[in-house]
């Protein structure tokens, strides 16, 4: 499913509340996104993940295109006891637009 970047970025108003992305990107509720895309999961260091999301970075996992979309689709589902206070995005293509728009940010 392909994504919009543009489109994407309105999406992203829905996770802005805890998560930056950009040259002033800083950690908030939620964790820097600059270059989620391929970036280990649980890999900021300043960050206090769960445990369960430092499990699973220990396990080697990282964030592709189809596990974040995975995830959004169902973050308690994907990674039972993470901290992430975000039911998803139910709808595929805001999964698509959204991660899209984060590819953008290196
Ligand atoms: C973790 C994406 C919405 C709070 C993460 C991670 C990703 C992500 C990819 C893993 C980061 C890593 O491994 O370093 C998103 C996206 C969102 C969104 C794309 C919107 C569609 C939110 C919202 C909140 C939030 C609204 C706060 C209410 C967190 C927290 C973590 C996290 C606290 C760390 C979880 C843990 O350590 O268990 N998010 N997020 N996120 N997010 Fe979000």
């Amino acid at each position: 499913l392909p994504g919009d970047p543009e489109k994407g970025e309105r999406v992203f108003r829905k996770c802005m509340a805890c998560h930056a992305v950009g040259d002033d990107a800083r950690n908030k509720v939620g964790p820097e996104l600059n270059g989620i895309l391929g970036r280990t999961t649980a890999a900021v260091e300043d960050f206090s993940y769960s445990d369960a999301m430092a499990e699973k970075g220990a396990e080697g996992h990282v964030w592709t295109a189809e596990e974040l979309d995975a995830y959004l689709a169902d973050p308690k589902g994907f990674i039972p006891g993470n901290k992430m206070a975000f039911p998803g995005l139910r709808k595929p293509q805001e999964r698509a637009d959204v991660i899209a728009y984060l590819a953008g940010f290196e």
